[in-house]
């Protein structure tokens, strides 16, 4: 019997296999991290053949620890890191370099040259997205130009270009024999190439950065069946179908899927996306414009998404570089030492700052230093970070929209942190609430599967899934939040105008 999807999510920092039931009950994990290659400041990348083995490792763990087989899989799910973009050769499935990783600020330069006069909102109003080092666009262009022979193999057509979702896809389906080379429209919509109104790829746009047309995955839906698993794979026979981008899955696993509704997702970064229906909504604040879900020949449902870069890999900054922690959760003690931040505020802009501010100039800061300032007051900072910039990300969905969010939804790793979730929900003004399945990027993968096969039929037997598990409400005190906001926007503005021409 079928009685079970299972859903792949290739993360920034992992990949995990979870296997769900038909309650969106999780059955069984299997995960694995993989390393966070930084060759020099500023760049991050992933070695896509790790990636690739420890997502075969994963789906072996999971059917293991469940005591299942492929003929218990109705279907598979993929959800994967966005923007990462990885570049390899067709006839042998080998990568002409790492996978350049979404935080990664090595194209500034190239973003400036495609910029020109025209400024980096140029294509916005036809994709949707500023020109960004975030975005996998101008990364292919640094493959092409800085690998050796990439050029000429990519103009002969050797070389093929996916994010992660494709890399597991081509890898599951056949890899150098017959793998199906294709993403779907919510991963498309963050490359800068694709149209949000056709939902194609832009011949226009991929001339202007020089990457071939031949090098770009074939654009699907969400949730459709895009093939099976290969012979030799342990899901052999099993069919893929459904692909969504992460934060786009956490929405649709959040059972977000309607206009006004939204999640906010704390992982290696922040992402919050607010569904605007079949609008395309185009931002006044600061917020990116993106495809929400598209499932089958259904309509296309668009965002609006407040993206941060560094909320979680701020504490896996303190774990790793400061050494001040020995693992995550190890911050909410630290900062339980101290009654308040002591007057610390720390700007994580490690990649620039992202919503709402588009700042590639910017740099991580930490002011209000004194000599009373300790490890405690640090861990706060840090902590608070994460919640001064979602409000910040809030502010402008609200301003986008013309309407205030009565209460967040949220998800993802951070929010084991009850001390951040209760000085997030202070510092909003409105309760903060989590569901019961947390994993919520990995269930909605695994949705966007089981709606393509047959195994759920429609939407309504899915938000029936969703339950509260736990709500964070906002204390009172709106001058000491006011005042709080302010002194963040202080040292926002400090962390600004960092990177000039003598800055490497
Ligand atoms: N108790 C905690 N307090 C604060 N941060 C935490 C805590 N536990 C985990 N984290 C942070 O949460 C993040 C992991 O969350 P999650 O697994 O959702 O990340 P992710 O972005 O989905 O990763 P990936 O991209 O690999 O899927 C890490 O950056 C970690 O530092
Ligand atoms: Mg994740």
């Amino acid at each position: 019997m079928t009685d079970y999807i299972i859903a792949l999510d290739q993360g920034t920092t992992s990949s995990r296999a979870i296997i769900f039931d038909k309650k969106g009950s999780i059955i069984s994990v299997g995960q694995k991290e993989h390393e966070q290659i930084m060759p020099r400041a500023g760049w991050v990348e992933h070695d896509p053949i790790e990636i690739r083995d420890n997502m075969r490792e994963v789906i072996g763990i999971a059917l293991g620890r469940a005591n299942l087989t492929r003929h218990d899989i109705a279907a598979i799910g993929i959800t994967n890191q966005r923007e990462t973009a990885v570049v390899w050769d067709k006839n042998t499935g080998i990568p002409v370099y790492n996978a350049i990783v979404w935080q990664d600020t090595r194209t500034q330069s190239i973003v400036d040259r495609l910029a020109g006069d025209a400024g980096v909102e140029r294509y916005k109003d036809i994709v949707g997205l500023p020109l960004a080092t975030y975005f996998s666009g101008t990364k292919i262009v640094w493959i092409l130009e800085n690998v050796e022979g990439a050029r000429e193999k990519a103009e002969a057509g050797d070389l093929v270009f996916g994010t992660t979702d494709t890399w597991v896809l081509w890898n599951l389906t056949g890899g150098p024999s017959g793998g199906i080379h294709a993403t779907d429209v919510t991963n498309a919509s963050r490359t800068l190439f694709m149209d949000l109104q056709t939902l194609e790829w832009r011949d226009d746009i991929l001339a202007d950065f020089g990457v071939p047309r031949s090098m770009m995955p074939e654009i699907r839906s969400s949730s459709e069946v895009y093939g099976e698993a290969r012979e030799t794979s342990l899901l052999r026979e099993t069919p893929v179908a459904g692909i969504l981008g992460d934060q786009q899955a956490a929405t649709f696993g959040q059972a977000a899927f309607d206009a006004g509704e939204s999640k906010n997702t704390y992982g290696t970064g922040n992402f919050l996306i607010f569904q605007t229906g079949t609008d395309i909504v185009k931002s006044e604040n600061g917020l990116l414009t993106t495809v929400g879900y598209k499932l089958g020949d259904g309509p296309t449902h668009y965002a609006l998404e407040g993206s941060i870069a560094v909320t979680g890999s701020l504490i896996q900054w303190l774990r790793d570089q400061l050494g001040i922690i020995s693992t995550a959760p190890e911050v909410e003690q630290l900062a339980l030492s101290v009654d308040d931040n002591g007057g610390v505020y720390f700007v994580p802009a490690f990649s620039g700052l992202y919503a709402p501010y588009w700042r590639p100039d910017a740099r991580g800061a930490i002011v209000g230093l004194t000599r009373y300032a300790n490890r405690g007051h640090l861990s706060r900072a840090a902590l608070e970070a994460t919640a001064f910039q979602t409000r910040e990300v809030l502010d402008a969905v609200n301003a986008d929209s013309g309407v205030d969010l009565t209460e967040l939804k949220v998800d993802g790793g951070m929010i084991a942190n009850d001390t951040l979730m209760q000085f997030q929900a202070d510092i909003l003004g409105v309760p903060v609430v989590r569901p019961v399945v947390a994993e919520t990027t990995a269930l909605g993968a695994a949705y966007a599967a089981g709606l393509a096969v047959g195994f759920w039929n429609d939407l309504d037997e899915l938000r029936a899934n969703w339950q509260e598990d736990k709500r964070w409400t906002p204390n009172d005190d709106v001058e000491e939040r006011e005042r709080q906001l302010r002194l963040w926007k202080k040292a926002v503005a400090k962390s600004m105008d960092w990177v000039d021409a003598d800055v490497r």
